[in-house]
């Protein structure tokens, strides 16, 4: 076999999703919807998803670590889900006017999360950092926001800095530069650097955003004390500690990851899990700064946070989805032990052999998901952001598609992976037979030294 076969075998199995592909760059930029879809060669087309598995158009059967972004925690399609959703097709998927809905899914999470004192929904993400940003700003009359290099919260323009290596440079075209002057960035888990920096634009600091364990930039976990460090500066300060919550909420227990690392955010941002598989973002807090966005009390619009709109915020498919996938969850505590043994099982088995084979590499994560990183003379642990963005990434994508390839295991290449209540003990077995496979097998091993840029379109 030549030394690129896991390349060839991807390509000659997904020939349709390449078809597809070609098509695809004719209508959207980079032939994707978000940019990190795309993997090279090309990303396979899914047809369908169930369960743990994706489907792809060419019929190849896919175990899957993406788990939509990470936002499945039951897996796709759940039936009790899944049942509900069908049901409210019928009855209206947008009435566009308040229902009880959302009052269910409000009060699910309230009774989860008591500093959920209020909440407002909307459709992703990106608006639930942005509508904390602003609310922050409102709260306390400064302009700052400090977030950690590596930080991702999304695409809103407040906060689109310092997202990918290298953190200096600005994200792209199309971002002003004054709107740089109101955010900083700290380095995490390096308190004594991030207080530095927090001292010297205390001033005007409005609020410190932050994820309990940085998500997309790499499944990294925080050291003891460096979250807390940051919120007792915050709070002596004036200022507001914000949590994102996107990926950790409901994540490791019924609840929020504020428990797990004893934090009492000012705000905290939702989403993902939260929707049941359908679009959501929720910012949520306490109500003497979330009555900010109270716009029906009277007076002008200078007296309030201007943080509601949304065609499809709080609309009854979602609201019901999420409900009945908190629900679900409540219920049956039992899930979150299974996924959680599941990422404790897979981390320690996967160093385990990473030493036997003697790669370096770190399994970094917490509860069930996961992140292997490949070390190199440069970066011999994974502490912040930038440690992970300077390990072998180009090897890491490799693997990733290997496992694709012979396995029919996927990860977004570069991503790190969840466990779902679908998945099982034998998933992860698999998982691990998989990786000894691809570094044992003299036959793929020099794929780890070949670098495939010329397979950029
Ligand atoms: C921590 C965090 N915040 C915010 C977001 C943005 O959410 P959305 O993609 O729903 O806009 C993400 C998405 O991955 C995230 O991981």
């Amino acid at each position: 076999m030549k030394y690129d076969s896991y390349l060839e075998l991807y390509k000659t199995k997904t020939f349709e999703s390449m078809n597809l592909y070609f098509k695809s760059r004719e209508i959207f930029p980079g032939g994707v919807s978000h940019n990190i879809r795309y993997f090279r060669p090309y990303p396979f087309f899914t047809r369908k998803a169930r369960g743990k598995y994706l489907y792809d158009v060419d019929g190849n059967k896919y175990l899957d670590f993406w788990n939509g972004h990470w936002a499945l925690i039951l897996g796709h399609s759940p039936p009790r889900v899944t049942q509900k959703l069908v049901k409210q097709l019928k009855n209206g998927t947008l009435y566009g006017t308040v229902n009880k809905d959302s009052l269910k899914l409000g009060w699910e999470i309230k009774k989860a999360i008591p500093l959920a004192e209020n909440i407002r929904f909307c459709s992703t993400g990106s608006e639930a950092t942005m509508y904390a940003t602003r609310l922050a700003r409102s709260a306390t009359g400064k302009r700052v926001i400090a977030k950690v290099e590596g930080g991702w919260h999304g695409f809103n323009t407040n906060l689109l800095q310092s997202v990918n290596y290298p953190y200096e440079v600005d994200e792209g075209l199309g971002l002003i530069e004054d709107e740089g002057h109101f955010v900083e960035s700290l380095q995490f888990n390096d308190i004594e650097r991030s207080l530095k920096v927090l001292e010297s634009i205390k001033d005007d600091l409005a609020a410190i955003i932050v994820e309990p364990v940085l998500g997309g930039a790499g499944c990294i976990l925080p050291k003891n004390g460096y979250l807390q460090g940051l919120q007792e500066f915050a709070k002596n300060n004036g200022s507001l500690f914000i949590l994102d919550e996107i990926v950790t909420g409901f994540r490791f227990s019924y609840g929020a990851a504020m428990n797990n690392f004893n934090l009492e955010p000012d705000l905290f941002t939702l989403g993902k899990i939260i929707g049941g598989g359908l679009p959501i973002g929720a910012v949520c807090g306490k109500k003497e700064i979330m009555k900010l966005a109270d716009a029906t009390i009277e007076g002008d619009k200078s007296t309030y946070c201007s943080i509601g709109g949304g065609t499809f915020s709080a609309n009854p498919m979602t609201m019901k989805a999420g409900f009945h996938t908190l629900r679900t969850l409540r219920n049956d505590r039992s899930i979150y032990d299974k996924i959680n043994n599941l990422g404790e099982f897979t981390r320690i088995e996967l160093s385990k052999l990473f030493d036997e084979l003697k790669i370096r590499a770190e399994v970094t994560g917490i509860g069930s998901i996961f992140m292997i990183h490949f070390l190199n003379d440069n970066v011999k642990a994974i502490n912040n952001a930038l440690d992970a963005a300077l390990s072998d990434k180009e090897m890491l994508n490799n693997y990733n598609l290997a496992l694709m390839a012979y396995h029919g295991i996927f990860f977004l290449p570069g991503k790190m992976g969840a466990f779902s209540n679908a998945h099982e003990k034998k998933d992860s077995i698999k998982l691990l037979n998989a990786t000894r496979d691809i570094f044992e097998n003299s036959k793929y091993i020099n794929f780890l030294e070949k670098n495939d840029k010329n397979l950029v379109f």
